[in-house]
């Protein structure tokens, strides 16, 4: 689904991304760890095309839009759904007006087929019955999963989820990754990308598992293989230890 072919990016004389080769299957759920600072979040921006590569390409869904011009772009992105690291809901608005929204914006889907598909997508977050609510009377979790129903709304190719479960508490968390799990399930054409530095959530929840190291792919296969990986910088990694082979910036 998504394709970098020795993608570089330089910011200064800092390179992030060397080289990178990047594989994202269609339809499954895949997780992009590594510590903070090693370009997970760059590497989204490259994905969704709000930042270029230096040099190398990126293929998405059949096309190359390495070279996309900003109308080009604009469509492009209609693909996505994205579900913030803060969920990011309009205060002012109710469940039901966030979720509408990107409906409203990339559609001309007729207001009753609007209103059927935002009740579904709230049913299938688990919030059945809040659309009259205000963000700002909702838990933490209750925020994300509409943050999640809004990201889905608009039946995207591609779900980027920007550290899903950071600073949340851990039952909260589990749901959360237990939801990303049964969505991708549901949606089975829907490609799944995770950016976490949680091991142990992509462990639990990921069928592939990507893992940034300098700007590179230390190592890229199913929870299984980073089980049984005996790559010294993952091992450290897995234990959480600072002592190790692994560089800090
Ligand atoms: N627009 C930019 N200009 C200059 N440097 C940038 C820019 N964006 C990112 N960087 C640098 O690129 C590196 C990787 O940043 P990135 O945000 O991708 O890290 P990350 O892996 O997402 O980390 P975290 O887990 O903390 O979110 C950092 O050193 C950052 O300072
Ligand atoms: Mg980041």
């Amino acid at each position: 689904m998504i394709k970098f072919s020795g993608v570089t990016k330089t910011f200064g004389t800092h390179t992030v991304l060397d080289n990178l080769n990047l594989v994202i299957p269609k339809g499954q759920v895949t997780f992009i760890i590594g510590k903070s600072g090693e370009g997970k979040s760059v590497t989204i921006k490259h994905i969704m095309g709000l930042l270029k590569p230096d040099a190398g390409r990126i293929v998405v869904d059949g096309e190359d839009i390495t070279d996309f011009d900003i109308e080009q772009l604009r469509k492009y992105r209609r693909k996505f759904g994205m579900l913030f690291q803060h969920a990011a809901l309009f205060d002012s608005l109710t469940v039901g007006e966030n979720v509408i929204f990107p409906l409203r914006e990339h559609t001309k889907m007729p207001l009753p087929e609007m209103l059927k598909r935002v009740e579904e997508v709230l049913v299938q977050v688990g919030l059945p019955n809040i659309q009259h609510k205000f963000s700002t009377e909702l838990s933490t979790g209750e925020k994300k999963r509409v943050g999640l129903a809004r990201a889905l709304v608009a039946r995207p190719v591609v779900i980027l989820y920007d550290e899903p479960t950071t600073g949340m508490d851990p039952l909260v968390s589990e749901m959360i990754d237990e939801l990303i799990v049964q969505l991708s399930k549901e949606e089975k054409e829907m490609t799944s990308v995770v950016i976490s530095h949680d091991l142990k959530a992509a462990m639990a929840t990921a069928e592939n598992i990507i893992f940034l190291y300098k700007g590179r792919i230390a190592l890229t296969g199913t929870p299984a293989d980073f089980k049984t990986s005996k790559d010294p910088v993952v091992r450290q990694f897995f234990a959480g230890k600072v002592e190790g082979p692994m560089e800090f910036l």
